[in-house]
C-alpha cells in the first residue's frame, strides 16, 4: 500500500503541473522566498543530459548532481572513489541540457574538507562546469569552508544527519541526531547557517528533530529520510522512479521505470528474434 496521501481531487501525474518557482532561472532568491511563503521545495538527483531535460519538464526547482553519482551510475558501493572529473562531467552534461532549474552540484570526498583554498579550487571547476551552487557534508567543523566559499560568490547548501562521505566513521547508513546527537545537529546547524549556506539537507534525521531545525532555521531545510516537516524534499532520481527493485524505506517510488524498461527491452528482443523488427514502417526498399 502507498504511504504516499493521494491529492482527494484524483490528481494525477497528467494533472496540471504546479507552477514553478521561476518562469527563468531557479536562484538563491527563489529558494528563500519559497521558505518565506512555505512553498515546499523539490530536489531531484540527476547525472545526464538524457534524464535532467525530463525532470525539469516535471517541474522540479532544483537539480542535484549527488555523488550518489558513484552508486547510482558508476556501480561503486559508496560514494568515497568519486572524483572530481566525475562529478564536472556529470554537472556540464546536466547544465547542457536544461534551463531553469538549479543546478546544484556535490563536492566529492577529499577535495574539500582539509582547507578552504582546496575547496575553493574544485568548487571552482564545478561552477565552470555549469553548477549554480556547490553542496558539501558537514557542519561546525565545515564552517569556515562555508564561509569562504560563500564569500567568493559561490552559494553552499550544507549536508548534515547521515553524510555519506562518513559512512565508515558513522557505522554504516543510520539515523543521525538522536540522543546526544540532537544537540550537536541543533548546533551544526546554526553554524552553516551563520556561516552563509543557502539551504541545508537533512538526511536520515528524526522527524521531529527535521521539525524543530526547520521552524529555527532561516534557511530552508530539504530532507531526505527526515519526515514531512521539512521545507523541501530531495530523492535519488532513479529511486524515485522506481527503476531498481530495492530503495530505502523512506523512499516511495512514484513509477515502475525499472519493469517498464525491461519489458521494452525484452519485447524488442522478442521482436528481432521473430523478425517481426524492423517492420515495414522501419525501412526502405529504394
Ligand atoms: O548524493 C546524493 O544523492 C545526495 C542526496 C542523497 C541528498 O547527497
Amino acid at each position: 500500500m502507498s504511504h504516499v496521501t493521494q491529492p482527494e481531487d484524483g490528481a494525477t501525474a497528467s494533472s496540471p503541473l504546479p507552477s514553478p518557482l521561476s518562469a527563468k532561472r531557479v536562484r538563491v532568491q527563489h529558494i528563500a522566498r519559497a521558505k518565506a511563503e512555505g512553498i515546499p521545495l523539490t530536489m531531484l538527483t540527476a547525472y545526464d543530459s538524457l534524464t535532467a531535460p525530463i525532470l525539469e519538464a516535471a517541474g522540479v526547482d532544483m537539480l542535484l548532481i549527488g555523488d550518489s553519482l558513484g552508486n547510482v551510475m558508476l556501480g561503486h558501493s559508496s560514494t568515497l572513489p568519486v572524483t572530481l572529473e566525475d562529478m564536472e562531467r556529470a554537472t556540464a552534461s546536466v547544465a547542457r541540457s536544461t534551463s531553469r532549474v538549479m543546478i546544484v552540484a556535490d563536492l566529492p570526498f577529499g577535495t574539500y574538507e582539509d582547507s578552504a583554498e582546496h575547496a575553493f579550487a574544485s568548487a571552482a571547476r564545478l561552477m565552470k562546469a555549469g553548477a549554480h551552487a556547490v553542496k558539501l557534508e558537514g557542519g561546525t567543523k565545515r564552517a569556515h569552508i562555508i564561509e569562504a566559499l560563500t564569500a567568493a560568490g559561490i552559494p553552499v547548501c550544507a549536508h548534515l544527519g547521515y553524510t555519506p562521505q562518513s559512512e565508515n566513521s558513522l557505522g554504516g547508513p543510520r539515523m543521525q541526531g538522536r540522543g546526544d546527537g540532537a544537540d550537536t545537529l541543533r548546533r551544526d546547524a546554526e553554524a552553516i547557517e551563520a556561516a552563509g549556506a543557502f539551504a541545508v539537507v537533512l538526511e536520515m534525521v528524526p522527524a521531529t528533530l527535521a521539525k524543530e531545525i526547520t521552524s529555527a532555521a532561516r534557511i530552508p531545510t530539504i530532507g531526505i529520510g527526515a519526515g514531512p516537516h521539512t521545507d523541501g524534499q530531495v530523492l535519488v532520481w532513479s529511486d524515485m522512479a522506481g527503476y531498481s527493485d530495492w530503495v530505502p524505506s523512506f523512499v516511495h517510488k512514484f513509477g515502475q521505470l525499472g519493469p517498464a524498461l525491461k519489458e521494452a527491452a525484452s519485447d524488442y528482443v522478442a521482436a528481432v528474434r521473430t523478425r517481426s523488427f524492423p517492420g515495414p514502417d522501419n525501412y526502405k526498399n529504394d
